[in-house]
């Protein structure tokens, strides 16, 4: 089916990309199934089913974990992480299992996934798709830092909700790799980005029957006047201000706010968001993290 991408002809005039009708149109390929959302890997679908079923217990973990041998190998990597990691190395899925705790495998699972996710075979999009993969990585490691400071937050929780924040970005890439005026002109698909991302995120987490909380970060996360103030400091306010973070050091519209003036950057405070920064350039958790989501 083609769109007026290219509604206006007039000789002269430069060809103008409707983004209304490129927006409408990927609604519709939603809705009647004609676009392919992400899909998890099937594995990881079916460990995901073995942990949420409150009847099994870490030996069918463990056992399901097994058959995938690079999921194996992720989740012992993983489990030695900084994120988990103990004086003594784990070397099996089974103490892996242990050392994570039944409840956070599912974040564990989820998040070595999430990497498949981001794969594309669509040459052209190629290059997006891997600094989507590498901005979501970025925003997940200051997310992880930023839940240290709070212990009502998960820190496999956080990373997780770092790295699907902009999972929306996904089916507009693939839609948009149809289109070589899109790819060509970098500004119209990072206008297109913005505006259809959110509500494209949401959708995919609600399709994957992911949490509200994971849904409401996909849903709002560039949202800056949102007002956060009241109440403790949830997921979607710490991948707020992992998101602006990610983009320090960048030409990004976002390096040129007044954080001083947005309300989720005084609800954390600013010394602590400078304590983070400080962190980040010394390196911390950069390299073992990134590793850990290969
Ligand atoms: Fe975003
Ligand atoms: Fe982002």
């Amino acid at each position: 089916m083609n769109i007026p991408l290219t509604a206006q002809s007039n000789p002269g005039k430069p060809e103008k990309f409707d983004v209304k009708a490129f927006a409408l149109e990927l609604r519709q390929d939603i809705e009647q199934n004609r676009i392919r959302l992400p899909t998890l890997p099937t594995l990881s679908l079916e460990a995901l089913l073995v942990v949420n079923d409150a009847a099994s217990n870490m030996t069918d973990i463990g056992k399901i974990i097994g058959k995938d041998t690079s999921m194996a190998t992720r989740l012992v990597r993983y489990a030695n992480s900084p994120l988990y990691g103990g004086v003594h190395k784990v070397t099996s899925v089974k103490g892996a299992v242990i050392r994570i705790g039944v409840n956070a495998v599912r974040s564990a699972i989820l998040n070595l996934a999430m990497h498949d996710v981001f794969t594309t075979h669509h040459t052209l999009i190629q290059d997006r798709m891997e600094g989507l993969w590498k901005h979501s990585v970025a925003v997940a490691i200051r997310a992880v830092l930023l839940a240290s400071y709070f212990k009502q937050l998960d820190r496999g929780e956080a990373m997780l909700a770092g790295l699907i924040h902009d999972v929306g970005i996904i089916p507009v890439l693939i839609k948009a790799s149809e289109y070589s005026v899109l790819l060509e002109k970098e500004s119209n698909l990072d206008k297109l980005v913005s505006h259809l991302h959110m509500t494209l995120g949401k959708f995919i987490l609600s399709f994957w029957n992911f949490e509200p909380f994971l849904i409401e970060v996909a849903g709002s996360h560039d949202n800056l006047d949102r007002d956060s103030l009241g109440g403790d400091v949830d997921y979607l306010d710490i991948i707020q201000v992992a998101n602006v973070l990610s983009y320090d050091g960048t030409d990004h519209p976002y390096t040129q706010l007044d954080l001083s003036e947005i309300p989720v950057f005084k609800k954390l405070g600013i010394d602590l968001i400078e304590e983070v920064r400080q962190k980040m350039a010394a390196g911390e958790y950069e390299s073992e993290l990134t590793i850990a989501l290969q």
